[in-house]
């Protein structure tokens, strides 16, 4: 090759090339001619780069412009492959999934479902029973003080009543609630002096106990409150009789036996049965007309309002509920025992 003039002639030779490879490349009918235009024009031997080599022919100030030339094609050219490849690689995927149609009617895998745990089914229960008669759900601390799991229950220390009651004493002083009573005060003080007020507080309360079948260290209470201007027994007994009969079906009957609880004035067991039979009486709860030191405690004015309060436990309910014979397998943890509810 010449000196002068070799140049213009090497940079239409790479016009030409580089339009002629594009050709081809659009020209592809498949994958492996796409490979085939890659394994010769742009192999290292190929005729691009083989201009490379050229180079030193050119004048020295044509060289480095060429050498950009070329390496501008080659890139060019590369691109160009690309996308030609992607376009065969999704019109293959189009063609595979062509027939595979979504049918919404075709049975789907079985997927191992949860179960509610018995005593959350009961507790979700008796919260919309009571919703319903326009009492609002509340919370209360597990660990508590003891002020308010004792003292403004009107359980002072060294009172008798306090050993009713096995207790988790933590080393700062304050206690694992013993009975979700104490909730109750929290209520109180948020109403403000307010009524009606009509809370239940469901949630786990804890006693340093043995434990055997009817016994656990760690259980679940419900407890109810409903404080207005003129409320009696009356109503405590008809607000009870009206949610047991709805959580048990058909109609129950009641009776109240005295019972002390040092936060009620009277207080009572309540017992229940089906209306009308003559089966045995089944003792359900602890209830009472709120004491008049504890509605004091509460900022309420005793002699304005009262009001009456219950204590419910949630195991021995799901336990007759549901037939179970030992309150130990509620927090088991047991698959066997929870996929049967
Ligand atoms: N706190 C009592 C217990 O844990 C249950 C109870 C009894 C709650 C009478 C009450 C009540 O509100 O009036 O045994």
């Amino acid at each position: 090759m010449g000196d002068v003039g070799a140049g213009p002639g090497m940079k239409q030779r790479l016009q030409t090339l580089t339009r002629e490879v594009l050709e081809r490349i659009d020209a592809a009918g498949s994958e492996e001619a796409l490979e085939a235009i890659e394994r010769t024009d742009l192999a290292r031997k190929g005729e691009l780069l083989g201009m490379m080599r050229g180079i030193k022919d050119l004048p020295a100030e044509e060289r480095s412009a060429f050498g950009q030339a070329v390496n501008e094609a080659r890139a060019t050219l590369e691109a160009a492959l690309g996308s030609k490849r992607e376009a065969f690689l999704s019109a293959r995927h189009a063609a595979e999934t062509a027939d595979t149609r979504f049918d919404p009617s075709e049975p789907s895998i079985a997927v191992g479902g949860g179960h509610l745990h018995p005593i959350t089914r009961v507790r979700r229960e008796i919260e919309a029973i009571f919703m319903g008669l326009g009492f609002s759900v509340v919370d209360g601390p597990e660990v508590e003080t003891e002020r308010f799991n004792f003292d403004l229950l009107n359980i002072p220390s060294h009172h008798p009543a306090r050993d009713m009651q096995d207790t988790m004493w933590l080393e700062s002083g304050q206690v694992m609630r013993t009975h979700t009573s104490p909730v109750q005060l929290r209520a109180m003080m948020r109403a403000n002096g307010k009524v009606p007020l009509r809370v239940i507080a469901p949630g786990r309360v804890f006693r340093n106990e043995q434990q055997d079948a009817t016994h656990e260290h760690t259980f679940h209470q419900v407890e109810g409150l409903m404080i207005d201007e003129g409320v009696s027994v009356a109503d405590l007994k008809g607000v009870l009789t009206l949610v047991l009969s709805r959580l048990f079906g058909g109609t129950v009957e009641v009776r109240l036996r005295p019972h002390y609880f040092p936060f009620v004035e009277p207080g009572f067991e309540l017992d229940m049965r089906r209306a009308g039979s003559d089966d045995t009486w089944l003792e359900m709860l602890g209830c009472g007309m709120v004491h008049p030191e504890v509605l004091k405690g509460g900022g309420m004015d005793p002699t304005r309002v009262s009001g009456f309060a219950f204590g419910m436990g949630l195991e021995r309910l799901a336990m007759m509920r549901y037939g179970i014979e030992d309150v130990r397998w509620m927090m088991s943890g047991d698959p066997r025992f929870l996929q049967q509810f």
